[in-house]
């Protein structure tokens, strides 16, 4: 079905007929496949009469030859999928397999895109950018301490650099224009994190999106803050590159060299917050991060500490 789509990607009309041909399939077997991608990509096809099929709007694929050419000499073996489960859940099963690390993982679109919490991550094809990044930590804790919070950084610069206005982060790792969330980070951990062990550094940026009825909170895209369509192939070299500097950075100086940099972006250092663990709340006021990335909440006059995957914050009205 994909190789159909390829054949159209450039936004031309092509006859049943020659896509017949190129695909060694019927006239009405080209139609059903359209019809499948219609149906299951969300695509939308035009059918004239004595010209053919036409996609409504070109496509830009990923592509692994582009990424690696424009790519530093530094950066990671990509390997790409038109449709996998989850990112992360393929980079962890490589892992498994033994496939030896850094190496990063993308795909066109995810059938159950992880969110944090145990949410689902909406991630419909060729729109958006769904990449895991896989390392291998053999520095102990302290190669970890903060290390969501520096992927955050980093995804916050790239959009900066592609010209997106107004990120911001939000603790401990969402990247947000206003209220409105533009990217979201999830960590995975695999083996023993106080000796030898892999982290996949699972990355959901909002591209090109500029519909998506299942998504359930407040969002945006960098399509919709910019008015610009995004070449994902571009996005993924420069985000390599931003990340790059950033983990070397903490990899070379700990957390605390990034420190300030993340609370200076943090949009909502001193404001009215609840922070949500479980059904348990907890209202206070940032005062920000520690030097391990934790967050510093002034509850009832008294300042506390609280670090987690589950924790997450709500702004209060009052703020
Ligand atoms: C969040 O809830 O904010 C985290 C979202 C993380 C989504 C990305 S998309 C690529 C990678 N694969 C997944 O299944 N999830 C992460």
């Amino acid at each position: 079905m994909l190789t159909l789509l390829k054949l159209l990607k450039d936004g031309r009309f092509h006859s049943g007929q020659a896509l017949g041909a190129a695909l060694g399939i019927s006239r009405s077997a080209v139609w059903k496949q359209l019809q499948h991608l219609e149906a299951e990509l969300g695509l939308s096809i035009h059918r004239v009469r004595g010209r053919g099929y036409q996609l409504a709007a070109p496509l830009t694929l990923l592509d692994p030859a582009q990424i690696d050419d424009k790519s530093s000499a530094r950066s990671w073996p990509v390997q790409v999928f038109d449709s996998i489960d989850s990112t992360n859940a393929e980079a962890l099963r490589a892992i498994e397999r033994g496939l030896a690390a850094p190496f990063l993982v993308l795909a066109e679109r995810q059938t159950a895109g992880r969110g944090r919490r145990g949410r689902k991550w909406v991630s419909p094809f060729a729109e958006n950018l769904y990449y895991s990044l896989v390392l291998r930590i053999e520095g102990g804790m302290r190669q970890l301490e903060g290390l969501s919070l520096v992927v955050g950084l980093a995804v916050m610069r790239a959009l900066r650099e592609q010209g997106v206005a107004g990120v911001g982060l939000k603790w401990p790792n969402d990247l947000l224009v206003g209220q409105k969330k533009i990217a979201g980070i999830l960590l995975e951990l695999v083996g023993d994190p106080a000796d030898v062990c892999h982290v996949v550094l699972g990355v959901g940026i909002n591209v090109n999106m500029q519909a998506a009825d299942e998504v359930d909170q407040q969002w945006t895209s960098m399509r919709l803050e910019s008015g610009r369509v995004f070449d994902r192939n571009h996005l993924v070299v420069e985000l390599g590159l931003v990340l790059q500097d950033y983990l070397s950075r903490h990899q070379c100086d700990g957390f605390s060299a990034i420190h300030a940099e993340w609370e200076q972006n943090h949009l909502w250092q001193g404001r009215a917050v609840s922070l949500i663990a479980g059904v348990n709340q907890i209202d206070g006021v940032v005062v920000g991060i520690d030097s391990r990335g934790a967050l510093r909440l002034k509850v009832d006059g008294v300042e506390k500490i609280f670090s987690g995957g589950e924790l997450s914050l709500r702004l209060r009205d009052d703020s």
